[in-house]
């Protein structure tokens, strides 16, 4: 018979991520960085999330370029999303802040830790500039971004970074450590940022499941329909930066290209973007599991659909 309590459980899984997360901590300048730069001569993103392969119209050095500009992309994304994350731990945290001292020791830890991780991809960018031809953009206001997700119930807000921390996972696990041709420090960074990023998710679901259980079916329905606004927010980002990396690729390439091949570059952009930040995660089986065990079928199927009109 087991004598731990389900309560006395989820106080344990707490105490372990902060465990792991006093195991696994890093520093960004002597642990990540160490005072190396990009070599443009190597891949960043690792084809299984640039769909590089995908872009047949170009050659292996231009997919290789392509593969850098969504790799510089990739890392702002993250830089940009984690604004709205590191704030919404914190509102969390308010909940502990008398009582469950090691609930609240692991939500700053967590808060803490996206911190340094938008000072890193902060970092990233500034090194990929230092490099790269200029012209690149990325417009997005990180606090702007924020506000808007974070003016969304809690119950969404959680699903979307619940999805977003386990996509990181599974992208490092399965594509960016298996890729043997990619930049270095480009696989460095995903390999420290992951090993945070284990424990948030295991947060992540804590508090999705502690918030899920204090609402209502009503409440949880319009949670449903705010999460498929959050996803076409998302995709509007990406529909956006697609278009900018598109004509950024196509001022750096060199040589010119046709209406036909210029569309088809536009198109394989926004299809490798759909696909790290939006179908890798809600494909993901756990994010899967967790979702289906709080919503209906009926809402389920209302989430499919709105996931298939980005396809
Ligand atoms: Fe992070
Ligand atoms: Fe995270």
């Amino acid at each position: 018979m087991n004598a731990v309590s389900p309560a006395a459980a989820t106080v344990d899984r707490y105490a372990r991520c902060i465990a792991a997360s006093k195991r696994v901590r890093w520093d960004l300048d002597q642990d990540v960085i160490r005072g190396r730069g990009f070599d443009y001569t190597q891949k960043f993103l690792p084809d299984g999330l640039s769909l590089a392969p995908e872009f047949t119209v170009l050659t292996p050095s231009e997919q290789r370029i392509v593969s850098q500009i969504q790799g510089r992309t990739y890392a702002n994304v993250f830089g940009l999303v984690e604004r709205y994350i590191a704030a919404k731990v914190l509102e969390l945290s308010r909940d502990y802040w008398f009582g469950d001292q090691t609930a609240l020791e692991a939500m700053v830890r967590f808060g803490d830790e996206e911190l340094k991780h938008q000072a890193l991809f902060r970092r990233i960018e500034a090194l990929a500039g230092e490099e790269m031809p200029p012209g690149y953009r990325f417009d997005f206001d990180p606090d702007v971004v924020a506000r808007a997700v974070l003016s969304k119930r809690g119950w969404a807000v959680l699903a979307l970074t619940l999805h977003i921390e386990l996509f990181t996972q599974a992208h490092y696990v399965q594509s960016i450590a298996e890729d043997a041709g990619l930049s270095p420090l480009f696989k460095d960074v995903f390999l420290f940022h992951w090993k945070e990023e284990s424990q948030h998710a295991i947060l992540d679901e804590l508090e999705w499941r502690r918030h899920d259980a204090t609402i209502d079916a009503a409440e949880r329905d319009a949670g449903v329909d705010d999460l498929i606004a959050l996803v076409g927010a998302v995709d509007g980002i990406l529909q956006a930066q697609a278009k900018a990396d598109a004509a950024y690729f196509l001022a750096i390439a060199g040589r010119s290209f046709n209406p036909a091949e210029r569309e088809a570059i536009a198109a394989r952009f926004l299809k490798a973007y759909r696909w790290q930040h939006i179908h890798s995660g809600a494909q993901h089986p756990h994010f899967g599991a967790v979702l289906g065990s709080m919503v209906t079928p009926e809402q389920m199927a209302r989430i499919q659909a709105a996931l298939a009109t980005l396809a």
